[in-house]
């Protein structure tokens, strides 16, 4: 279940008296360890919840380490603390947090339940619903992981008080996302709607309530998605509008040592695949130019230039999730909330939509 709250302590009493685990252990970073956890605790101690007892995991932060070493730490942590097949873990922190314990909680014992608390925008949008989990391997994102649901999911919105602006923006482009695949009217305006009151959250802290109600909306629309087609064979392809184009450019960008957060890419992404929509799927003219116009207020330019395009392609060839035999595969759009899956496109035309990306 999703539950949004604003007093997360009364809540996670609440959810895990309901569980009724044999043990409770809470999963964080060094990050979300020192700034989010002492709003789940009343002290600054590393057990001994508020109303039921809780064993705390930290591991290091940071994509470099979703890896196999840190899974063994969780592992090793719950084998070592008595953790039982009736235990609970809750994963509390952003995408690398939510991705390695949810993989941990499925993996323990074959299997054992677990929440997730995400504290970034980008994690309670995306990552922490619909029950990916998973570590990088061999150089390769997410290569290995297993598909486990929560068994709640907590929104609490103060947590977005700490993160800085470009981090706001990131996980912006996922609920960006959500309005154009899942809203048929007025996706341009309610585009506008979310960036106007995130700014203001962003600057003054202002529209807390309004942001949280935007984030349990958003994060519904993939959860209606999910429900349908939790093992992505057909319609939860549409989560991936945006990522064809966009997980190449942020694979560039990383090669080039110039990484971007993933939002950004993925918004780059969604600027070109709205241009495919168009000359593709019959996207209209006004949807494609508010959308676009909006994105690159918002993200600014595209660091790419046309001596990359084919690096870009190539990458776009290698991701398996895109690709079928010699063809790269797009989501496109014939109007919002009208999905077209598994489109492909000729090398010429990916080119002519990295070529608008730049326009832009
Ligand atoms: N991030 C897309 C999905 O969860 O399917």
């Amino acid at each position: 279940m999703i539950i949004t709250t604003s007093d997360i302590q009364q809540t996670m009493r609440e959810v895990t008296a309901g569980i009724g685990a044999d043990r409770t252990f809470v999963l964080c970073d060094v990050n979300t360890r020192q700034k989010c956890l002492p709003r789940l605790v009343l002290s600054s101690r590393t057990s001994g919840f508020p109303g039921f007892s809780g064993q705390l995991i930290s591991i290091p932060a940071g994509d470099d380490n979703k890896n196999i070493d840190t899974l063994t730490l969780v592992w090793r942590a719950l084998s070592e603390q008595g953790a039982t097949r009736h235990s609970l873990l809750i994963n509390l922190g952003g995408g690398v947090v939510t991705d390695i314990g949810g993989f941990a909680a499925a993996s323990f014992k074959r299997g054992i339940r677990y929440i997730n608390i995400p504290t970034t925008l980008l994690a309670m949008v995306d990552a922490a619903t619909g029950g990916k989990t998973g570590i990088n391997f061999a150089g390769l994102k997410n290569e290995v992981g297993a598909f486990h649901q929560p068994e709640h999911v907590v929104l609490c919105a103060a947590f977005l008080a700490s993160l800085d602006k470009e981090n706001l923006l990131s996980g912006m482009a996922e609920m960006m996302k959500h309005i154009l695949i899942g809203h048929d009217t007025d996706a341009v305006a309610q585009m506008e709607t979310l960036a106007d009151t995130l700014a203001d959250f962003q600057a003054s802290g202002a529209r807390q309530d309004e942001v949280a109600r935007l984030v349990r909306h958003s994060v519904g629309i993939k959860e209606r998605i999910v429900a349908q087609d939790p093992t992505e064979k057909g319609i939860r392809k549409a989560l991936n509008l945006g990522h064809t184009l966009g997980h190449a450019i942020e694979s560039l960008l990383l090669e080039k040592h110039t990484p971007v957060l993933h939002g950004y890419a993925v918004a780059w992404g969604m600027i070109g695949e709205l241009y495919l929509s168009h000359v593709q799927t019959g996207l209209g003219v006004d949807v494609l130019r508010g959308a676009t116009r909006l994105l690159s207020e918002l993200y600014g330019p595209c660091p790419i230039g046309c001596n990359d395009y084919d690096r870009l392609y190539a990458l776009m060839l290698h991701d398996k999730k895109n690709t079928s035999a010699d063809a790269v595969r797009f989501v496109l759009l014939a109007a919002p909330g009208d999905i077209r899956l598994d489109c492909t496109a000729p090398r010429e035309m990916i080119f002519e939509a990295l070529d608008f990306i730049r326009e832009r």
